[in-house]
Protein backbone atom coordinates (compact mmCIF):
# COMPACT_ATOMS: atom_id res chain seq x y z
CA UNK A 1 0.00 0.00 0.00
CA UNK A 2 1.08 3.88 -1.05
CA UNK A 3 3.38 3.59 -3.95
CA UNK A 4 3.25 6.71 -6.16
CA UNK A 5 0.97 4.61 -8.40
CA UNK A 6 -1.47 3.60 -6.32
CA UNK A 7 -1.82 6.86 -3.99
CA UNK A 8 -2.36 8.70 -6.94
CA UNK A 9 -4.06 6.73 -9.73
CA UNK A 10 -7.19 8.71 -9.73
CA UNK A 11 -5.80 11.67 -9.43
CA UNK A 12 -3.12 13.77 -11.27
CA UNK A 13 -2.53 17.52 -10.80
CA UNK A 14 1.44 16.95 -11.83
CA UNK A 15 2.82 20.52 -11.99
CA UNK A 16 -0.18 22.64 -11.59
CA UNK A 17 -1.17 25.19 -8.64
CA UNK A 18 -4.41 25.94 -6.60
CA UNK A 19 -5.09 29.36 -6.43
CA UNK A 20 -8.73 29.00 -5.99
CA UNK A 21 -10.95 25.80 -6.19
CA UNK A 22 -11.88 27.10 -9.82
CA UNK A 23 -8.66 25.80 -10.72
CA UNK A 24 -9.51 21.60 -10.16
CA UNK A 25 -12.82 20.53 -11.87
CA UNK A 26 -15.60 18.91 -10.03
CA UNK A 27 -14.56 15.33 -10.32
CA UNK A 28 -10.65 16.19 -9.48
CA UNK A 29 -12.33 17.98 -6.16
CA UNK A 30 -13.83 14.66 -5.28
CA UNK A 31 -10.77 12.67 -6.23
CA UNK A 32 -8.62 15.09 -4.06
CA UNK A 33 -10.65 13.84 -1.20
CA UNK A 34 -10.90 10.19 -1.74
CA UNK A 35 -6.97 10.71 -1.99
CA UNK A 36 -7.07 12.60 1.66
CA UNK A 37 -8.85 9.34 2.85
CA UNK A 38 -6.42 7.37 1.79
CA UNK A 39 -3.78 8.75 2.92
CA UNK A 40 -5.39 9.51 6.65
CA UNK A 41 -5.61 5.90 6.47
CA UNK A 42 -2.16 5.03 5.46
CA UNK A 43 -1.23 7.25 8.45
CA UNK A 44 -3.32 6.01 10.76
CA UNK A 45 -2.11 2.15 9.92
CA UNK A 46 1.42 3.62 10.72
CA UNK A 47 2.94 3.14 7.31
CA UNK A 48 5.91 5.41 6.74
CA UNK A 49 5.59 7.36 3.86
CA UNK A 50 8.31 8.22 1.05
CA UNK A 51 5.81 9.41 -1.48
CA UNK A 52 7.28 13.30 -0.95
CA UNK A 53 11.22 12.38 -0.25
CA UNK A 54 13.67 14.95 -2.17
CA UNK A 55 10.89 17.01 -2.55
CA UNK A 56 10.57 20.98 -0.95
CA UNK A 57 8.07 23.35 0.17
CA UNK A 58 8.03 27.06 1.16
CA UNK A 59 5.80 28.66 2.67
CA UNK A 60 5.37 32.39 2.90
CA UNK A 61 3.48 33.63 5.74
CA UNK A 62 2.42 37.32 5.43
CA UNK A 63 -0.41 36.51 8.13
CA UNK A 64 -0.43 34.38 11.40
CA UNK A 65 -1.46 30.37 10.54
CA UNK A 66 -0.95 27.58 12.93
CA UNK A 67 -3.23 24.61 11.15
CA UNK A 68 -1.97 25.95 7.62
CA UNK A 69 1.49 25.99 8.37
CA UNK A 70 1.94 22.91 10.61
CA UNK A 71 -0.08 21.13 8.36
CA UNK A 72 2.52 21.53 5.70
CA UNK A 73 5.19 20.64 7.83
CA UNK A 74 3.71 17.39 9.04
CA UNK A 75 2.51 16.55 5.65
CA UNK A 76 5.56 17.35 4.12
CA UNK A 77 7.52 15.14 6.89
CA UNK A 78 5.29 12.23 6.62
CA UNK A 79 6.05 11.79 3.50
CA UNK A 80 9.81 12.29 3.61
CA UNK A 81 9.70 15.86 2.16
CA UNK A 82 10.42 18.70 3.79
CA UNK A 83 9.14 22.70 4.29
CA UNK A 84 10.71 25.67 4.86
CA UNK A 85 8.71 28.61 6.60
CA UNK A 86 9.69 32.38 5.37
CA UNK A 87 7.90 35.06 7.14
CA UNK A 88 6.94 38.41 5.50
CA UNK A 89 9.68 40.25 8.30
CA UNK A 90 12.03 38.09 7.47
CA UNK A 91 12.82 37.50 3.49
CA UNK A 92 12.97 40.72 1.14
CA UNK A 93 9.56 40.29 -0.66
CA UNK A 94 7.80 43.66 -1.19
CA UNK A 95 10.16 45.53 0.23
CA UNK A 96 13.84 45.09 -1.69
CA UNK A 97 12.08 42.36 -3.79
CA UNK A 98 9.47 42.23 -6.14
CA UNK A 99 6.76 39.22 -5.76
CA UNK A 100 8.25 38.30 -9.64
CA UNK A 101 11.90 38.11 -8.44
CA UNK A 102 11.50 36.36 -5.30
CA UNK A 103 9.13 33.73 -7.12
CA UNK A 104 11.61 33.34 -10.03
CA UNK A 105 14.51 32.19 -6.83
CA UNK A 106 12.11 30.01 -5.02
CA UNK A 107 11.30 28.31 -8.34
CA UNK A 108 15.11 27.90 -8.68
CA UNK A 109 15.28 26.16 -5.03
CA UNK A 110 11.91 24.46 -4.07
CA UNK A 111 9.29 22.40 -5.79
CA UNK A 112 6.38 23.92 -4.78
CA UNK A 113 5.41 27.54 -2.93
CA UNK A 114 2.29 27.76 -0.49
CA UNK A 115 1.43 31.84 0.04
CA UNK A 116 -0.61 32.93 3.12
CA UNK A 117 -1.33 36.63 2.47
CA UNK A 118 -3.10 39.27 1.55
CA UNK A 119 -3.72 39.79 -2.03
CA UNK A 120 -5.00 37.32 -4.53
CA UNK A 121 -2.92 39.16 -6.86
CA UNK A 122 0.34 38.14 -5.04
CA UNK A 123 -0.29 34.81 -4.95
CA UNK A 124 -1.32 34.60 -8.81
CA UNK A 125 1.87 36.46 -9.55
CA UNK A 126 4.22 33.75 -7.68
CA UNK A 127 2.48 31.05 -10.24
CA UNK A 128 3.09 33.10 -12.87
CA UNK A 129 6.66 33.33 -12.36
CA UNK A 130 8.14 30.75 -10.21
CA UNK A 131 7.64 28.15 -12.51
CA UNK A 132 6.58 25.33 -9.98
CA UNK A 133 3.20 24.89 -8.22
CA UNK A 134 1.51 27.50 -6.17
CA UNK A 135 -1.34 26.85 -3.62
CA UNK A 136 -3.05 29.48 -1.84
CA UNK A 137 -2.74 28.84 1.43
CA UNK A 138 -5.21 31.63 2.50
CA UNK A 139 -5.60 35.15 0.88
CA UNK A 140 -8.13 37.77 1.58
CA UNK A 141 -10.70 36.63 -1.11
CA UNK A 142 -10.30 32.59 -0.76
CA UNK A 143 -8.96 29.23 1.31
CA UNK A 144 -8.95 26.76 -1.18
CA UNK A 145 -6.95 24.53 1.13
CA UNK A 146 -9.34 24.94 3.86
CA UNK A 147 -12.62 24.10 1.99
CA UNK A 148 -11.01 20.59 0.79
CA UNK A 149 -10.73 19.86 4.81
CA UNK A 150 -13.94 21.01 5.23
CA UNK A 151 -16.15 18.45 2.76
CA UNK A 152 -13.80 15.29 3.71
CA UNK A 153 -14.79 16.05 7.32
CA UNK A 154 -17.90 16.07 6.25
CA UNK A 155 -18.10 13.48 3.75
CA UNK A 156 -16.10 11.33 7.12
CA UNK A 157 -19.23 11.83 9.27
CA UNK A 158 -22.02 11.39 6.50
CA UNK A 159 -20.64 9.04 4.36
CA UNK A 160 -21.46 11.36 0.96
CA UNK A 161 -22.05 15.35 -0.13
CA UNK A 162 -24.24 14.92 -2.67
CA UNK A 163 -27.66 16.78 -1.18
CA UNK A 164 -26.18 17.64 1.97
CA UNK A 165 -27.50 21.12 3.12
CA UNK A 166 -24.29 22.89 4.55
CA UNK A 167 -25.55 26.77 6.32
CA UNK A 168 -22.33 29.20 6.72
CA UNK A 169 -23.26 31.98 9.40
CA UNK A 170 -21.23 34.86 9.64
CA UNK A 171 -19.42 36.85 7.37
CA UNK A 172 -21.05 35.93 4.14
CA UNK A 173 -18.52 37.51 2.06
CA UNK A 174 -14.98 36.45 3.59
CA UNK A 175 -12.58 34.04 2.22
CA UNK A 176 -13.63 31.14 4.10
CA UNK A 177 -17.60 31.83 2.81
CA UNK A 178 -16.81 31.94 -0.58
CA UNK A 179 -14.19 29.07 -0.61
CA UNK A 180 -16.73 26.98 1.08
CA UNK A 181 -19.79 28.09 -1.42
CA UNK A 182 -17.83 27.05 -4.33
CA UNK A 183 -16.66 23.35 -2.58
CA UNK A 184 -20.20 22.78 -1.70
CA UNK A 185 -21.55 24.03 -5.42
CA UNK A 186 -18.90 21.66 -7.21
CA UNK A 187 -20.46 18.28 -5.04
CA UNK A 188 -23.97 18.94 -5.75
CA UNK A 189 -24.18 20.17 -1.87
CA UNK A 190 -26.76 23.05 -0.89
CA UNK A 191 -25.48 25.52 0.48
CA UNK A 192 -26.83 28.85 2.08
CA UNK A 193 -24.81 32.00 3.27
CA UNK A 194 -26.42 33.51 6.33
CA UNK A 195 -25.28 36.90 6.45
CA UNK A 196 -26.75 40.38 6.97
CA UNK A 197 -27.42 42.39 3.66
CA UNK A 198 -24.00 44.48 4.43
CA UNK A 199 -21.71 41.37 4.04
CA UNK A 200 -23.59 39.22 1.40
CA UNK A 201 -21.37 38.06 -1.22
CA UNK A 202 -21.29 39.71 -4.75
CA UNK A 203 -23.90 39.14 -7.04
CA UNK A 204 -20.76 37.63 -9.74
CA UNK A 205 -19.61 35.07 -6.79
CA UNK A 206 -23.09 33.86 -6.39
CA UNK A 207 -23.69 33.73 -9.38
CA UNK A 208 -20.89 31.51 -10.68
CA UNK A 209 -21.22 28.97 -8.04
CA UNK A 210 -24.67 28.90 -8.28
CA UNK A 211 -24.81 28.20 -11.90
CA UNK A 212 -22.29 25.18 -10.91
CA UNK A 213 -23.98 23.82 -7.98
CA UNK A 214 -27.13 23.50 -9.55
CA UNK A 215 -25.46 21.48 -12.61
CA UNK A 216 -24.44 18.88 -9.96
CA UNK A 217 -28.17 18.96 -8.31
CA UNK A 218 -26.90 21.33 -5.93
CA UNK A 219 -28.02 24.86 -4.96
CA UNK A 220 -26.89 28.44 -3.65
CA UNK A 221 -28.91 30.39 -1.60
CA UNK A 222 -27.63 33.95 0.68
CA UNK A 223 -30.66 34.32 3.39
CA UNK A 224 -30.72 37.04 6.48
CA UNK A 225 -33.05 35.55 8.70
CA UNK A 226 -31.02 33.20 10.67
CA UNK A 227 -33.88 30.98 11.88
CA UNK A 228 -35.29 30.63 8.38
CA UNK A 229 -31.80 29.66 6.90
CA UNK A 230 -30.74 27.02 9.53
CA UNK A 231 -34.14 24.64 9.05
CA UNK A 232 -32.69 21.15 7.99
CA UNK A 233 -29.29 21.97 7.99
CA UNK A 234 -26.93 19.23 8.21
CA UNK A 235 -23.82 21.24 8.71
CA UNK A 236 -23.43 24.64 10.55
CA UNK A 237 -20.50 26.37 10.18
CA UNK A 238 -18.81 29.34 11.33
CA UNK A 239 -15.75 31.15 11.11
CA UNK A 240 -14.19 34.87 13.00
CA UNK A 241 -16.22 37.66 12.39
CA UNK A 242 -13.44 39.82 12.08
CA UNK A 243 -10.93 38.22 9.81
CA UNK A 244 -6.97 38.90 9.41
CA UNK A 245 -6.55 42.38 8.18
CA UNK A 246 -9.99 43.92 9.25
CA UNK A 247 -9.23 44.66 13.47
CA UNK A 248 -10.37 48.22 12.86
CA UNK A 249 -14.24 46.80 12.19
CA UNK A 250 -14.18 44.97 15.22
CA UNK A 251 -17.07 47.34 16.95
CA UNK A 252 -19.05 47.41 13.46
CA UNK A 253 -18.80 44.21 12.92
CA UNK A 254 -20.15 42.84 16.44
CA UNK A 255 -22.77 45.08 16.27
CA UNK A 256 -23.93 43.51 12.60
CA UNK A 257 -22.96 39.76 13.01
CA UNK A 258 -24.52 39.57 17.24
CA UNK A 259 -27.64 37.46 15.85
CA UNK A 260 -25.47 35.50 13.72
CA UNK A 261 -23.68 34.14 16.63
CA UNK A 262 -24.05 29.97 16.44
CA UNK A 263 -25.37 28.72 19.46
CA UNK A 264 -27.92 25.89 21.36
CA UNK A 265 -30.85 27.83 20.30
CA UNK A 266 -29.84 27.86 16.45
CA UNK A 267 -28.69 24.31 16.52
CA UNK A 268 -32.08 23.27 17.82
CA UNK A 269 -33.28 25.22 15.15
CA UNK A 270 -31.76 23.15 12.64
CA UNK A 271 -34.04 20.04 13.80
CA UNK A 272 -31.72 17.70 13.10
CA UNK A 273 -30.37 17.88 16.83
CA UNK A 274 -31.75 15.01 18.32
CA UNK A 275 -31.45 12.65 15.07
CA UNK A 276 -27.88 13.21 15.57
CA UNK A 277 -28.20 14.66 11.02
CA UNK A 278 -26.32 17.93 12.00
CA UNK A 279 -22.96 18.75 13.31
CA UNK A 280 -20.83 21.80 13.45
CA UNK A 281 -18.10 23.02 11.98
CA UNK A 282 -15.58 25.92 12.21
CA UNK A 283 -11.96 26.61 10.35
CA UNK A 284 -10.57 27.67 13.72
CA UNK A 285 -9.04 29.54 15.41
CA UNK A 286 -12.70 30.42 17.12
CA UNK A 287 -13.83 33.13 19.78
CA UNK A 288 -15.92 30.72 21.94
CA UNK A 289 -15.61 32.07 25.27
CA UNK A 290 -12.27 32.00 25.36
CA UNK A 291 -10.33 34.36 27.02
CA UNK A 292 -8.58 36.28 24.92
CA UNK A 293 -7.69 39.66 24.82
CA UNK A 294 -10.16 39.97 22.56
CA UNK A 295 -12.96 38.32 24.11
CA UNK A 296 -12.26 39.44 27.95
CA UNK A 297 -15.04 42.10 27.45
CA UNK A 298 -17.43 41.07 24.77
CA UNK A 299 -18.18 37.04 25.92
CA UNK A 300 -18.19 34.38 23.10
CA UNK A 301 -18.80 36.19 19.57
CA UNK A 302 -19.28 33.92 16.46
CA UNK A 303 -19.79 30.59 18.50
CA UNK A 304 -20.83 29.49 21.92
CA UNK A 305 -18.77 27.35 24.53
CA UNK A 306 -21.70 24.74 24.75
CA UNK A 307 -21.67 24.04 21.10
CA UNK A 308 -17.75 24.20 20.35
CA UNK A 309 -17.45 21.83 22.97
CA UNK A 310 -20.44 19.40 22.01
CA UNK A 311 -20.31 16.37 21.06
CA UNK A 312 -21.64 17.50 17.46
CA UNK A 313 -18.87 19.43 17.03
CA UNK A 314 -16.65 18.12 14.57
CA UNK A 315 -13.70 21.32 14.45
CA UNK A 316 -10.75 18.97 15.91
CA UNK A 317 -11.22 16.23 13.26
CA UNK A 318 -11.24 19.23 10.85
CA UNK A 319 -8.29 20.86 11.80
CA UNK A 320 -6.30 17.35 11.43
CA UNK A 321 -7.88 16.71 8.26
CA UNK A 322 -5.93 19.84 7.26
CA UNK A 323 -2.60 17.65 7.27
CA UNK A 324 -4.14 14.84 5.42
CA UNK A 325 -5.71 17.51 2.50
CA UNK A 326 -2.62 19.14 2.33
CA UNK A 327 -0.46 16.33 1.85
CA UNK A 328 -2.88 14.87 -1.04
CA UNK A 329 -2.51 18.22 -2.70
CA UNK A 330 1.09 17.93 -2.76
CA UNK A 331 1.08 14.57 -3.72
CA UNK A 332 -1.14 14.83 -6.73
CA UNK A 333 0.93 17.98 -8.13
CA UNK A 334 4.51 17.14 -7.29
CA UNK A 335 4.13 13.18 -7.96
CA UNK A 336 2.82 11.05 -10.86
N1 LIG B 1 -7.96 27.46 9.56
C1 LIG B 1 -6.75 28.00 9.34
O1 LIG B 1 -6.38 28.33 8.20
O2 LIG B 1 -6.00 28.14 10.45
P1 LIG B 1 -4.65 28.95 10.60
O3 LIG B 1 -4.97 30.40 10.41
O4 LIG B 1 -4.18 28.64 11.98
O5 LIG B 1 -3.69 28.47 9.55
N1 LIG C 1 -11.57 34.38 7.68
C1 LIG C 1 -10.44 34.10 8.55
C2 LIG C 1 -9.98 32.71 8.37
C3 LIG C 1 -8.87 32.28 9.28
C4 LIG C 1 -8.43 30.88 9.02
C5 LIG C 1 -9.34 35.10 8.25
O1 LIG C 1 -9.10 35.39 7.09
O2 LIG C 1 -8.72 35.58 9.22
Amino acid sequence: MGSKVEMNSEINLKGRSLLTLHDVTDEEFLRLVDLSDRLKQKKKSGVRGDLLVGKHIAIILEKMSTRTRCAVAVAMADEGGMAQVLSSGEIHLGKKESVADTARVLGRMFDGILYRGYQQKTVELLAQYSGVPVWNGLTDEAHPTQALADLMTVREFFGDLHGRKLVFVGDGRNNVATSLMLACAKTGMHFVDCTPEALKPSETTVGVCRKIAEGNGGSVSVVSNPSVAVKGANVIYTDVWISMGEESMFAERLALLRPYQVNMDMMRKTGNLDSEEVIFLHCLPALHDYKTELTLETGALEVTDDVFEASFSRVFDQAENRVHTTKAIFVSSLCN
